[in-house]
């Protein structure tokens, strides 16, 4: 492939490049991590851009950092095709595909108005990922669809 044409994010020096992301949904991955700019993090985002696995992909650059397994394994429940690229001095040094948590803790909010979490109580929130969704571990409501939507921001 022609990379010089096809590259339309630049490439970073140190960081995590995580490439592969369903088509818009990168800024939800940025909300699960954490990462707003707000803190002078240098990124790079690139949405529906054209992909050989993918009809279309989202890629996030985050310059400076190298995020973890556990950090990123909860990007499977928004983007489970998600690669993730560890890379130093320009050349990627390791790449691994995000793996299915078996719980997520504080990084979505139970939907359910009554549930302990969303009372204001200092519970942090904290689902177990089933097959096809998730599972509040304190009132047992089960999430399958829209798990984007309950990203605490
Ligand atoms: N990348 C980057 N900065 C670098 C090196 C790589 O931003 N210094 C990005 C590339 O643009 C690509 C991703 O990291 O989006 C993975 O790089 P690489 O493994 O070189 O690309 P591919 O072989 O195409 O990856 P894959 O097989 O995972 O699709
Ligand atoms: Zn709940």
């Amino acid at each position: 492939m022609s990379e010089d044409h096809q590259l339309r994010v630049s490439k970073i020096r140190n960081g995590t490049v995580i490439d592969h992301v369903n088509g818009g949904q990168a800024l939800n991955v940025l909300a699960i991590l954490g990462i707003d700019g707000s803190e002078g993090e240098e990124l790079s985002v690139g949405m529906n851009v054209p992909s050989d696995r993918l009809a279309r992909k989202d890629i996030v650059k985050v310059e400076g950092r190298e995020l973890s397994q556990d950090e990123v394994d909860v990007l499977s429940l928004i983007a489970p095709d998600a690669t993730i690229n560890i890379v130093r001095e320009y050349e990627v040094v390791e790449k691994h595909r995000v793996e299915r948590p078996d719980v997520v803790e504080a990084v979505l909010s139970c939907p359910n108005p009554g549930c302990i979490t969303t009372e204001g109580e200092p519970v942090t929130s904290r689902f177990e990922v089933l097959e096809d969704g998730v599972r509040c571990s304190y009132c047992g409501t089960i999430v399958r669809e829209s798990i984007a939507s309950m990203i605490d921001t």
